[in-house]
């Protein structure tokens, strides 16, 4: 068995002091980060960069020693590969192309083509599985079908996926060809990550949290399930991480219908709650509040332990229950460490 402490708390083990990473690691929080950020002109240059994605990789696992690091990419990557126009608002986000009906679901270009683009995606991974330390986790990643088309199809972040929603409700089959093209597209990106070294993957559904009912079976549930079964037909054994984000009540459940080897939990729900209805079917993740890394203090100390605590009887993997943010500060970071490794 591997040695790496994320692939055996994945693989089910209960580890007495829990690995650990954190989602957005590699950000504008670190001063290293927003250098190497401004040597690339711009946030894409940065991720089609190989050596300058795979250096920023990096930062954080020198500066912390986490035990695993995330690919730098972006989950829009996929969108702009699928034939989307893609740039970076300085200070608002994403924008992209929008996809308002059926013809713009079938000019997307050919699950094939997305190579083209990502190729320097999968040259970051095999720069990573050379350098990294030997004990640290190489994780790939995309975002979830559903979350995914919320931006193709409103171009933009919105906070309540409203464009997408209307979608769906004017024309179904449509939106579920949408969904269908990310699926088979997220499957070969994932697939070349994995290729490549990636040792891990995990998917992002920011937005899991505003599909209600059978939407949430349809759009969160059948998509992700569908994923990771191509996924482990072709590369059994590289566990997949979870992430539907406000899922709520929906993730007791969802690693076992989904087949995901683990669940990350965002902040919204309780420890204790998910450590009897989530934990039970294997290894949770997340679920500390980002905001303690800007405020700090004993209550990020007193929250770090108590979650420790609350998921110390299974398999678990200690992270935040959403990204760190810019206005972070780093030696936050170390007291978390800190109270974690004790
Ligand atoms: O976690 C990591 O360190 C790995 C890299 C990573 C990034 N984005 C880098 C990034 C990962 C895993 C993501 C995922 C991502 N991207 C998600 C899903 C997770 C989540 O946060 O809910 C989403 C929805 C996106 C789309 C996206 N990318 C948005 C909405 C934004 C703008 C908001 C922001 O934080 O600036 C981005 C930009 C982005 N992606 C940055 C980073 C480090 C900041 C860009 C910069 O340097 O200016």
């Amino acid at each position: 068995m591997s040695d790496k402490t994320i692939l055996r708390a994945l693989k089910g083990e209960r580890l007495p002091v829990p690995p650990v990473w954190m989602m957005r690691q590699a950000g504008r929080y670190l001063p290293e980060y927003r250098a190497t950020r401004a040597q690339a002109g711009d946030f894409l240059s940065l991720c089609y960069t190989p050596d300058l994605a795979a250096e920023v990789t990096l930062q954080p696992i020198r500066r912390y020693g986490f035990d695993a690091a995330i690919l730098f990419a972006d989950i829009l990557l996929l969108p702009q590969a699928l034939g989307a126009e893609l740039w970076f608002v300085t200070g608002e986000g994403p924008r992209l192309s929008t996809i308002t009906d059926a013809a713009g679901v079938a000019a997307l270009k050919p699950v094939e083509a997305i190579h083209d683009t990502l190729s320097p995606v999968y040259e970051t991974v095999r720069i990573l599985a050379r350098e990294l330390p030997r004990e640290t986790t190489l994780i790939g990643f995309a975002g979830a079908p559903w979350t995914v088309a919320t931006y193709m199809i409103a171009g933009r972040g919105t906070p309540d996926q409203g464009p997408a929603h209307a979608f769906k409700a004017a024309d179904r089959a449509a939106f579920a060809a949408l969904i269908d093209r990310i699926t088979e597209g997220t499957i070969a990106y994932l697939s070349a990550q994995i290729e490549a070294g990636a040792e891990v993957v995990k998917l992002f559904d920011s937005w899991a949290g505003s599909l209600k009912g059978a939407d949430f079976d349809d759009f969160a549930v059948a998509p992700t399930r569908r994923i990771i079964a191509a996924l482990k037909a072709r590369h059994p054994g590289v566990p997949v991480i979870a992430f539907p984000r406000e899922a709520g009540p929906r993730y007791a459940g969802f690693a076992r219908a989904t087949g995901a080897d683990a669940v990350a939990l965002d902040n919204s729900v309780s420890a204790d709650w998910a450590a009897a209805e989530v934990q039970k079917d294997g290894c949770v993740q997340g679920n500390l509040d980002p905001r303690l890394m800007v405020t700090g203090g004993e209550a990020l100390v007193a929250e770090t332990r108590r979650i420790v605590a609350a998921f110390s009887k299974g398999p678990h993997i200690f992270n935040l229950g959403h990204g760190i943010t810019p206005d972070a500060d780093p030696d936050n970071v170390s007291r978390m460490i800190e109270a974690i490794r004790g």
